[in-house]
């Protein structure tokens, strides 16, 4: 039978891309699926957790049982995980945010002008994660994924510090089957107490792995 272990807990689990418009049609994104937020959503509420998924536009299906709150921009993410992260318990961060947006959104399509080039100005999003870190309250649990593509744990371990997380789960978005897109995963956990952990295998797999870690590290 499956474990229990995560009843009574109240889970915020973000995912998928976002998206920053330039004008009503066109916008900035990128190529997450959402699957490996999903599977950590999944999972969790399999073991009991009162699950939220705030989730970025993605053409997939969201987990059954689960309370998903659908959002489009990295602002409207940033909102909407401040607001439900206050109670929380254990807060997962594995949306794909947009780093930047239009500095003006345009009321208008934008029309072809025939000049050759267009220059835009972007300005930074919030950092969502560095911003729940900020706030945590004693025993909150705030889990962040890097997606990177040199020096891996090297560049995970200094945003783990950076932005106050307990845990983060790193990608190496230049190795098979890993990453974006993909069924699978193969990730380096590290955990602020020390603790490093290599997970491979279904995105399903290696999101069970993780809880297990939450649960063994910062649980019991
Ligand atoms: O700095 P980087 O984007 O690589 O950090 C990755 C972690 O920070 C992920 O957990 C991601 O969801 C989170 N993040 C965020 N808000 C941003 C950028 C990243 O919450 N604006």
């Amino acid at each position: 039978s499956p474990k229990r272990d995560l009843i009574g807990k109240k889970i915020i689990v973000t995912s998928g891309p976002t998206r920053e418009f330039m004008d009503p049609v066109r916008f900035i994104s990128n190529p997450s699926s959402g699957k490996m937020g999903y599977a950590v959503a999944r999972t969790a509420w399999y073991r009991g957790a009162d699950v939220t998924l705030i989730k970025g536009p993605t053409y997939i299906e969201p987990p059954f049982g689960v309370r998903t709150i659908d959002v489009t921009t990295a602002q409207e993410m940033y909102d909407a995980v401040l607001k439900e992260s206050d109670g929380a318990d254990i807060v997962v961060k594995a949306a794909a945010v947009g780093d930047y947006r239009f500095a003006h959104t345009l009321d208008q399509k934008l029309k072809r002008e025939g000049r050759g080039r267009l220059e835009v100005i972007l300005e930074e999003n919030p950092d969502i994660a560095a911003e729940v870190g900020k706030r945590k309250r004693q025993g909150q649990i705030l889990v962040g994924f890097a997606a990177e593509s040199t020096e891996v744990v090297e560049n995970a371990l200094s945003k783990l510090n950076k932005k106050n997380m307990d845990m983060i789960v790193a990608n190496d978005i230049t190795a098979r089957g890993s990453g974006f897109e993909s069924d699978t995963n193969s990730v380096t956990v590290i955990c602020k107490t020390g603790r490093t952990s290599r997970l491979e295998g279904s995105k399903e797999e290696v999101a069970w792995g993780l809880w297990d870690i939450v649960e063994a590290e910062f649980l019991s």
